[in-house]
């Protein structure tokens, strides 16, 4: 029997670091969905044709961390056929032995509905700002902005918009340091396992 973990949330959240860390303290395979939005966007081209022929290469060019990138991708993922190419891939990856960590924005809702975990990680708009800009050497005033547009279209997209399952833990990481978050979380895994 395999373990799924879904973990969704708004951009710079954490969701991210605390996926990584549990896939490695329980051993499990961790995809982050956000690359295949991104690698998408930056395809250019049409994007249903894109998401439907994405290559391992796609998956690990340089550039999918940056914000343009970050801002493709939320808009190639608003497509309701975009989302459906990247489906099954998500779903197969999901039910990998012993377990699997899935992180991004419908993973509780759409990708993994029966998940044994769900966490929802959130952050104040500003920490997430401040956390992002420090990432990429941005400015924070003009990443809230960007993180902010970014946000309302993945809540407001009327195909698996951003919002935590019925059955999601949130879990605020705005006061806690990063070591805190993924101790909460941990136990949070533990207790279902
Ligand atoms: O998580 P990340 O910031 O890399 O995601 C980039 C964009 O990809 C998000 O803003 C969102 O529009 C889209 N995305 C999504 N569903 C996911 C993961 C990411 O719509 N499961």
């Amino acid at each position: 029997m395999s373990f799924a973990i879904a973990i969704d949330g708004p951009a710079a959240s954490g969701k991210g670091t605390i996926a990584r860390a549990l896939a490695v303290y329980f051993g499990f395979h961790h995809l982050d969905t956000g690359l295949l939005y991104r690698a998408t966007g930056v395809r250019g081209g049409d994007p249903v044709q894109a998401a439907q022929s994405l290559t391992a290469e796609d998956l690990t060019r340089d550039d999918l961390r940056s914000a343009g990138a970050g801002q493709a991708a939320s808009r190639v993922a608003a497509i309701p056929e975009v989302r459906a190419a990247l489906f099954d891939f998500q779903r197969r990856f999901a039910a990998r032995e012993p377990g699997a960590v899935l992180d991004g924005r419908d993973i509780g809702t759409v990708i993994c509905p029966d998940a044994e975990v769900k966490l929802y990680v959130i952050a104040s708009d500003e920490i997430r700002a401040q956390r992002r800009a420090a990432e990429l050497g941005a400015d924070p005033a003009e990443m809230l902005l960007q993180l902010q547009e970014r946000d309302r279209r993945d809540s407001e997209r009327a195909t698996a918009p951003l919002r935590p399952a019925d059955d999601a833990v949130v879990l605020d990481t705005s006061d806690l340091a990063i070591d805190q978050a993924i101790a909460i979380a941990i136990e949070i895994v533990d207790k279902a396992w």
